[in-house]
């Protein structure tokens, strides 16, 4: 189909509803990591259907994610999990009134399998097209469904304007939401992730891929006093991580350590680097909600997304920070926390209903920071 066809097509939709009073259809595709996945939300926030097609076990003996393995494994399945997501929601694609996918940021094989999918079926069926920020759709997925940190709550949902910790695989970063397309940075990591921080201790003890929720399981049964791990920039102003001291000191311990490793020393040695991520966190966000009154604005929830929100720990520390200063706090359910199609969706929907959807050919990207939109 020729340029000028995509343009057509998706102009032709661009007003923005359905014309009728049911709620809009947004089918939505993730495939920027490890995860092929594919959901149909609807603008009443109901999630029809859901599949995550999760290629962890293909990636697991290399101790990380392989990217051309990921793009060959994402190529295998997305015909199908699409399918099966048309099927369990009792959907054909002609019914579907949006189709959004990640295009960027992420490994690039990737993102072009989900994003020439869903080109593929917006000019088949002549349905509006948007492409969704892979952050934007952590950002915006606490909007469709949030829960406490003790995951209760799971129907509430979250308004503008919000302070946000993004932590995830790929980025760990402090952001002011006020509304759709609107991200200010308040801080971010000069270094590693959350994430990466704890997939690359969990290496080091030898504990598999992905790290997080092994280390949060073995650290709650270990002594968080153990091990004294540095908390890099907490003198210091402003609103930045760093990652990569704590995992200096990591290999120095381990360097020190008599081999193997008991069961004890791995449960304190996780405990011990974990409350470190948490202070880290816990420090800059109190630094970052002094900064986001300096920018005139007063949110009132705090908020946690990306796939680190499921650490318990963090979860438990933000909801007290949270409460001490008057703020309620906020995170996806657990299912919604990693990289999944229903937060693409949802941000589809978002996208959609401000006329964010794309009228031009588009290149994915395999960097997109949010505050480009
Ligand atoms: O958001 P996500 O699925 O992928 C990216 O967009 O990067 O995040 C994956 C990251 C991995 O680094 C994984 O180890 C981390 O989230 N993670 C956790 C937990 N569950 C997943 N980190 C800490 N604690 C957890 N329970
Ligand atoms: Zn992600």
């Amino acid at each position: 189909m020729s340029e000028e066809k995509i343009i057509r097509l998706d102009m032709g939709k661009l007003q923005g509803d359905t014309g009728d009073t049911r709620p809009a259809l947004c089918l939505g595709i993730e495939s920027s990591c490890d995860e092929t996945s594919a959901a149909i939300v609807d603008s009443n926030r109901n999630i029809l259907s859901h599949i995550i097609y999760s290629q962890i076990p293909e990636h697991q003996k290399y101790g990380g994610v392989v990217p051309e393995l990921a793009a060959r494994a994402h190529i295998l399945a997305i015909d199908e999990v699409v399918r099966q997501t048309l099927d369990k929601a009792g959907k054909t694609i002609d019914d579907i009134d949006i189709v959004a996918a990640t295009a960027g940021p992420g490994l690039i094989g990737g993102v072009l399998v989900g994003w020439m999918a869903a080109t593929g079926i917006a000019q088949a069926t002549g349905t509006p097209l948007v492409a969704v920020n892979h952050l934007e759709g952590h950002a915006l997925v606490p909007r469709l469904c949030a829960t406490a940190a003790d995951g209760t709550s799971g129907n509430a949902h979250v308004d503008f304007p919000y302070l946000l910790m993004l932590a995830s695989g790929g980025h760990c970063q402090i952001l002011l939401v006020r509304g759709v397309g609107q991200y200010e940075l308040i801080g971010q990591t000069l270094d590693d992730s959350a994430g990466e921080a704890f997939d690359k201790v969990a290496k080091m003890l030898g504990l598999g891929y992905p790290g997080g929720p092994i280390v949060d399981s073995r650290a709650q049964s270990g002594n968080p006093n153990a091990f004294k791990f540095p908390r890099p920039l907490c003198d210091k102003p402003g609103c930045d991580f760093s990652f990569s001291g704590i995992k200096t000191a990591a290999r120095i311990f381990l360097e020190r350590a008599t081999q193997p490793l008991s069961d004890e020393y791995i449960n304190d040695f996780c405990a011990s680097f974990q409350a470190s991520v948490v202070d880290c966190i816990v420090n800059r966000l109190e630094h970052a909600m002094c900064d986001a009154r300096v920018r005139n604005a007063s949110p009132k929830t705090l908020v946690v997304a990306g796939g680190v929100a499921k650490n318990s720990a963090i979860r438990g520390a933000m909801e007290k920070l949270a409460q001490t200063h008057g703020m309620v706090f906020a995170a996806p359910p657990m299912s919604l926390c990693t990289d999944n199609g229903a937060m693409i969706a949802w941000a589809g929907i978002e996208n959609w209903r401000v006329g964010r959807v794309v009228t031009e050919p588009i290149a994915p990207r395999p960097r997109w920071p949010l505050t480009e939109l």
